[in-house]
Order: structure tokens, then sequence, then C-alpha cells
């Protein structure tokens, strides 16, 4: 399908645009003026639809609520210096969203439906993007299954919604995290590496507790020994030990995230080590030690480029180097920001820009 997807769109009579605090955009709290909506009946996509952000009707027997066929994406519009607006790299998206599908036993969404829709609804809310440094439009596409049947069984429909919203990053301090040793996120064969709903709802009450504890977010460890760190609670984790750039190799436990795939493509083009395997959670400690261990940080969409100030592990603290003092995740937080935001040449066809 390449062809312009029909859409039937009913404006809002009453925008919000002037009532939002522009000064103050927490993560994931403000949605813009519409959504989009399309069904999936009788084995299509039908009813592609922008209408007034708002509640929506329906039967409290649908399978997402009981069986957790329901799962997301993340992904950001930038408003360039010019008035250009821009998507950051939705292919990648569209493709983890269907490889998320087929985990979970729901219909792929064709990628022209995926970026179409983005690209329509951000179109129509283009004025709630915030000209701000380090703000953008978050846009969260998601999937969920609309039988009203109580047996556990994939459901036969479903809806696809795209919800956008103004907001400024995710993490506003730099990060203290623990190494999680207890609970497990994801398992070999598991979903870690779709974005299921489900794998953030098991995540929380052990990050309650390491709330609770005074730390910011979790490193999650393999989950048969904890041995091997995985990833963040909603960041990819990178590491910059002895001068090379590590991260957990993708897997089955992982989630493959945009950010991370363009902080490794753009270190390698400046020269740098890049090593994907597994980092086990003793050679990090071992280097917050001798001192090698130069930079740690969270690579996500909401996230950005998110620095951990500390690691815990079995209850010692380990302190790393001022963030403001570290040469690559500061010089990869500037260049993304100068990709995204349009002030360097896109010269990776990273941009989706909407028209
Ligand atoms: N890992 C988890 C668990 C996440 O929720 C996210 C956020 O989307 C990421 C990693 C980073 O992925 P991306 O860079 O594609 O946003
Ligand atoms: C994102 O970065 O888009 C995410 O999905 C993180 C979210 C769970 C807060």
């Amino acid at each position: 399908m390449t062809e312009t997807l029909e859409i039937k769109i009913t404006k809002t009579q009453h925008s919000r645009l002037q009532e939002t605090d522009f000064s103050n955009l927490p993560f994931g709290r403000n949605f813009s003026d519409h959504m989009f909506s399309a069904d999936y009946i009788d084995g299509e996509w039908t009813n592609f639809e922008i209408l007034p952000y708002g509640e929506i009707g329906l039967s409290p027997a649908i399978s997402a609520l009981h069986y957790g066929q329901a799962f997301f994406e993340g992904l950001k519009a930038y408003k360039h210096d010019d008035g250009q607006v821009s998507v950051f790299r939705p292919d990648k998206n569209a493709i983890r969203f269907n490889k998320s599908a087929e985990r979970l036993c729901m219909p792929a969404l064709p990628e022209e439906i995926f970026i179409q829709s983005i690209a329509a609804v951000v179109d129509i809310d283009r004025e709630w993007i915030p000209a701000k440094p380090h703000h953008a439009m978050y846009i969260r596409p998601f999937m969920f299954a609309t039988d009203p049947y109580l047996g556990v069984a994939p459901s036969k429909t479903y809806k696809y919604m795209v919800l956008i919203g103004p907001t400024g990053p995710y993490f506003s301090k730099t990060l203290r995290v623990k190494i999680e040793t207890k609970y497990t996120r994801a398992a070999e064969g598991g979903m870690g590496y779709a974005k299921s709903a489900g794998n953030y709802g098991g995540s929380m009450l052990p990050a309650k507790k390491a709330t609770e504890e005074g730390f910011d977010q979790l490193i999650w460890t393999d989950a048969k020994n904890h041995e091997y760190i995985e990833e963040m609670g909603a960041a990819n984790v990178m590491f910059v030990l002895d001068g090379k750039l590590i991260t957990p190799s993708t897997r089955d436990t992982i989630l493959d995230g945009v950010t991370r795939d363009t902080v490794i493509t753009l270190a390698r083009e400046w020269g740098m080590t890049v090593e994907e395997r597994r980092v086990s959670v003793a050679e990090i400690i071992e280097g917050a030690k001798n001192g090698k261990l130069q930079d740690a940080f969270g690579a996500g969409t909401a996230a950005t480029i998110a620095p951990v100030g500390s690691i815990s592990h079995n209850g010692e603290e380990y302190f790393l180097s001022d963030p403001k003092t570290r040469e690559f995740s500061q010089r990869v937080l500037t260049e993304l920001d100068a990709i995204k935001y349009g002030r360097v040449a896109d010269v990776h066809g990273w941009n989706y820009m909407v028209s």
C-alpha cells in the first residue's frame, strides 16, 4: 500500500492549546487536541479516523484488560528552527511495532499506515510542538485487543490508536540507579523484546521499591543469575569503559532501542570501538572502582541521553564522574539534538519530514 490513507477528520470545537502551560511540560501528562484511531475487523484495518482527544467507549470484557493483549511504541516529532516538523526514525518504530504484534499474537499494521497515521495527526496538531531545547511532541502509537470474550484466545478485533502530546525529557536529573538482583523484567523465551504493556506492569513493584530506597531507576539483569546487565526501566543502558562504548547485545529479553542504534551508529562513525555483547555486572562495578568506567547513561526516546550518576549493587553505591565533564554522552546528546532539530545535515535520512 503506497497510496495516501483516507482518513475521516473531525476537528475539535474547542482547542486546549491556549490553556496548556508550555513552561511546564512533564512527560506524558499533556495531550494535544486530536488523536488517531483505526479498527481491525474481519482481517483488515479500517475506520481510519482523526478525532478530538478524549474518552472512548469500550466493553469491560475486552481481552486487552483481562489478558494483556496490548502493546505500544514511543517516538518524537521535533520543530526545527525554520518551522519545519520532522519525526525521528518512524520506520524503525514501525518494524518494532510489528515485532511486538507478532509476539502477542496480534495483527501486523502495514508500515505505511503506521507512518501516515502519525504524520497526519502530528500535522493537524503541529502548533502543539514545543519550540524549546530538549522538548518535543511525544508520539504514542498503541494497539489493543477489543473482543468482549473471556476465553484465553487471541482476539479477532483490535484497535490501533495514536496519542500525541508536548513534552520535556522523561528524567530531569542525573540518575541514581540500582542494579536489580531479586526481581526480573524478562526471561529468555519471554517477551522482553516486545513493548508489551505487561512488561511495564510487571516492572512497577520492583521500581517502586527502588524509589522508596531513593533510586531513580533500576538496571535489570538476566533472569538466571543476575550477573549480566540488560537494560533500564525505560531506556537501554550504555557505558564507556576504558575508551570503548559497551552495551548489552539485543536478545529476546532486551528492547532493540532506536536511540541505542542511533548512538552506536554515531559512535562508530566517530571512530570509536563499539562492543555489543554480554556486559557483566562485575566488570561495570570493577570499572567504577578503578576509574575505567568513564561514562554511563540511559538511551531512549523519552529518556533521550540520561546520565547515570551512581550505580548501586548489593548495598554498595559507586559514584561516577560529573556528567558535565563526560566527553561521549555530552557529544552524542549535542549531535542527536542537532540532527533532530535540523541544525545539521541529516546524512542518515533519519528525519521523516511532515509536510
Ligand atoms: N528499553 C525499554 C524498556 C524502553 O521502554 C525503551 C523506550 O522506548 C527503550 C529501551 C529505548 O528504546 P527507544 O530508544 O526505541 O525509545
Ligand atoms: C519511550 O521512550 O518511548 C518509552 O516508551 C518509555 C516509556 C515507557 C516512558
